[in-house]
Order: C-alpha cells, then structure tokens, then sequence
C-alpha cells in the first residue's frame, strides 16, 4: 500500500509524526509531500529533526501568501504528484490550508483520503480552520476523530457512522513519546529566565490580524503580574511589529520573547510552567496530557472537551476576563489542581496504531477504492423512530437493508453510533433508500 501524507505547518508534522512511524514499520510505503506553507527551519525542519522523521519526498514550497494562491498552486501541483506516484490513499491531518488542498486534490482524482482529527468543529464560520476542515470532512472516505463528540458532530452532517472511528488523537502519542527525551535532551532550560513562569503562544489569525484584539491581548500581558515566556509565532511577530505593539512586549522585564521552539524545548517549556496562556489548537490538548492548566484566548474553541474535563478556560481577548482567570488559577491552589488534574479525553498514546490498522484493514478487504454503484437506490428520504426491541445498531442495518442510522438519540441527547450500541428505548433517525428489483 502507498501512503501518502500531505502536510504544510508545525502542528501537522508534530500531529503525523506518529502515523509516519507506525507506517514505516510496516511494509507500506510513505510518500511525504510537504506544501511549504511553514517554511523557516524552525517551524518545519527542526520537527523533521526533533520526531526522528524522514524529510519529505516533495516539497511544494508554496510558502507566504493569499490562502487562494497557496491553495490553487498546492492542488495543481498535487495533481502531478499523486498521479506518478499512484498513492492509494492520502492522509491529510487538522485544518490547516494543506489540509484544504490536499483533501480536495486527491477526492477531485477520485484517490480516497483518510482525516485525522476529523469531525471537530468551533461552529465559527469567521475562522479559516473551520471552513478548512468542514471541506476536508466533506471529501473524505475515513475519518479518524479523537472523541466521541467529533464523531457525533460528523453523524449530524450526515456522515456514514461506519467510515467514522473514534482514536484519540495523535497528539497524545506524540507527547507521550517525547516528554522523557525532552526533559533529557531538551537545552532550553539554560536560556529560561524564570524558575516560574506562565508559557504563553499566540498565532491565530482572528487574534494576531485584528488590530484592536491584538492590542488588547498586549495590555492585558503587559499587566500581568507574572513572569510569561513567549515563543513567538512568525505571523505574530510580524503582526505585532505592524501594529507598534512588539517593541511594547520586548521592553516589558517580566516577559521574555523566545525564537519558536523546536518540539522537545516547547515541550520542556509546557511541562515545566504554571499554566498556560494560548489560542493555539494543539496546545489546548497538550496542555490537558501534561496536566497544565490552560487558559484560551479565543471565544470558542473546537476542543469542548478540554473545557467540560476542567482543564482548559475560554477567557476571550479582553484584559479584565485574561486577568481573572489567570489569577483565579494561580491563586487558588484547589480551583489549579482541579484544572491539573483534569482528565485528559484524547486517548492513551496509541492514535496511530490505531488509524494505521484500520487503513490496512479497509485496503485489505477491498474497502478503500472509491467506486461507483450498479444497484439503483432510491432515495425515500428521513424517518425517525423510537426503538422498543433489543436489537443493535448491526442488527438494525442487517434487518432493514438500505436503511443508515444517522443519529441516536437516548433521554434527549444524541449518542455515538457504535456498531455495538443496543438500541432499545432509543430514538433514531434514519436514512433510507429503495432498491429497484
Ligand atoms: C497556519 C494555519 C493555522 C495553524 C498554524 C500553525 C491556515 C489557514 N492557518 O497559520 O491553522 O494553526 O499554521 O502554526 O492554514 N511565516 C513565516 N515563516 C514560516 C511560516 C509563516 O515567516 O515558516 C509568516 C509568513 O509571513 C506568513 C504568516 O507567518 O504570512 C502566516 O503564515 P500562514 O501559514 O499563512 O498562517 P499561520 O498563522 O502560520
Ligand atoms: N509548538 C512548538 N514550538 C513552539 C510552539 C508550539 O513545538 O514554539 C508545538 C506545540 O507543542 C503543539 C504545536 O506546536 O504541538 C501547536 O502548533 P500551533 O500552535 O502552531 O498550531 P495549532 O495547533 O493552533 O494549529
């Protein structure tokens, strides 16, 4: 079988890193093709180097500019590549812009793509991310979601429960590996100002290119009273030079602004600090691995899990909200190891053994090939019905041929659709179509 893993960004290559390991035990072949949307050493080859991974085959070096340019160059160049390297399924990981065009490339040449961290949703159409990976779901033949949640929000746009497998995400697995050989390897210690100190990252578009959330979040950290250490994101540096805010930060003796860190120095910085300050995606399930408590600076987030588990807080942009929850944590030694010891929900560290053995299951039985149907089914349309008998979801299917649950619901909340749940006392909707015989 011939993988192949479309990545651009930093988060993409931390979030693979496993899946190409797991892939490269086997006999499988991975064809890494990178998009060049990240492009300094320290936001993409320092993680080749830092994970152990082979560089990838290609590099499409599509680098800074409009999401249109680098999307319609990324598809057109991924056309040539997928095709002469007849690649059996494209792997596409998060909601980045690669994700975007790598999801949309191979569904257009009809190659089928696998998402890992699929289904997960801020229901914020104003944020890139999530128009991203609401299009990378939609042309997607697997999906590999963290949680149940996700999966719930995939059966609600109608997606076919037996192409949606619950993993945990790979992010665990990537921590997990490497927290040991960064607090061995990791020298970032010797430049660390501060024996306590808050780790803040900042990135997010909908923060660092709005001008007046940007100045907010500035005067909020220059008011805390707190040591911070703060790698700076390249988009936000220049964001904030743009706007006159950077001298601001770099003036103030209680923060003090790093290079963005290689993977096992962020790790070492994260593992080691009191909290966490962020918008970043991927921190947020750190975090919550690590047992740090996080504060969001965003005003939704598509990680609700790290929220209800208690380890994470959305603060928004606003100093008055960043101040209180910061120092409601840090000062009240039951409300922090409430949040440290909140339950991580993303899994044990084994995602990608399990995303690897079901794409080598679903080759395997002649499940993966997108092809197209000769029966001809017609579609009848929805129905819902409350279920008195004990009978599961397989069964159920079995029974009524042509007919796909696509929600469960049990005392008014919707359900994971296993193929194992019992349906009795249930309500279901289901999806039907008609056979011609
Ligand atoms: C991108 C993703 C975002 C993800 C983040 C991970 C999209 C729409 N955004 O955001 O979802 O959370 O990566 O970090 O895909 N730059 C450099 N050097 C680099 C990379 C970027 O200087 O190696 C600068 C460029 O000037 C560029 C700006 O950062 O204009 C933004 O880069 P871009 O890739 O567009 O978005 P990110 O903010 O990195
Ligand atoms: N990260 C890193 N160095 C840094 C900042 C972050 O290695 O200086 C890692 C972090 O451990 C996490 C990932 O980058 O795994 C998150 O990426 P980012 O915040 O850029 O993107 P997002 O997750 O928001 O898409």
């Amino acid at each position: 079988m011939k993988i192949g893993i479309v990545l651009g960004t930093r988060p993409e290559i931390i979030k693979m890193s496993s899946v190409i390991d797991e892939i490269n035990k086997h006999d499988d072949e991975c064809i890494i093709i990178h998009t060049g949307q990240h492009f300094d050493d320290e936001m993409s080859k320092q993680f080749f180097i830092d994970l152990k991974l082979p560089l990838p085959k290609y590099n499409i070096g599509i680098g800074s500019n409009t999401a249109i340019k680098q999307i319609s160059i990324i598809i057109s160049e991924l056309e040539k590549i997928l095709i002469d390297e007849e690649i059996d399924i494209v792997l596409v990981q998060g909601d980045t812009n690669a994700v975007l065009a790598g999801a949309l490339a191979a569904n257009k040449l009809k190659i089928p793509v696998g998402h890992v961290e699929a289904g997960l949703r801020s229901f914020d159409k104003d944020m890139p991310e999530e128009n991203n990976r609401i299009i990378a779901d939609n042309c997607s033949s697997l999906y590999f979601v963290p949680t149940k949640e996700n999966a719930i929000n995939l059966q609600n746009e109608g997606i076919n429960h037996n192409l949606i497998h619950v993993t945990g995400n790979t992010i665990v697995d990537a921590c997990k590996r490497n927290l040991k050989i960064a607090m061995e390897k990791s020298t970032v210690k010797d430049i660390i100002k501060y024996e306590k100190y808050i780790a803040l990252t900042l990135h997010r578009a909908e923060n660092v290119d709005n001008p007046e959330r940007l100045k907010n979040i500035v005067r909020s950290l220059i008011k805390i009273d707190y040591n911070i250490v703060f790698p700076l994101h390249p988009h936000t540096k220049k964001s904030l030079k743009a706007n006159g805010l950077y001298e601001k930060i770099l003036t103030a003796p209680h923060i003090q602004i790093t290079k963005p860190l290689g993977y096992l120095d962020f790790l070492y910085l994260l593992s080691k600090s009191s909290l966490v300050l962020t918008d970043s995606g991927g921190i947020q399930e750190e975090s919550i691995t690590l047992n740090i408590p996080c504060v969001t600076l965003r005003y939704n987030t598509e990680r609700p899990e790290t929220i209800s588990a208690g380890g994470n807080i959305l603060a928004g942009t606003e100093e008055k909200e960043i101040k209180y929850n910061i120092e409601s944590i840090l000062n009240n030694k039951e409300i922090y190891e409430k949040m440290a010891n909140a339950k991580n929900p993303y899994g044990d560290g084994n995602s990608s053994n399990k995303i690897y053995s079901i794409i080598k299951d679903t080759f395997d039985n002649n499940a993966l090939k997108i092809k197209s149907s000769d029966t001809i089914l017609d579609f009848e349309g929805y129905s819902m019905l409350n279920v008195e008998e004990n009978i599961t979801v397989k069964e159920f299917e079995k029974n009524n041929n042509n007919q796909i649950i696509e929600q469960i619901f049990y005392k008014g909340s919707p359900e994971f659709i296993d193929n194992n749940t019992n349906l009795k006392n249930k309500t279901i909707i289901i999806k039907k179509f008609k056979q011609k015989t």
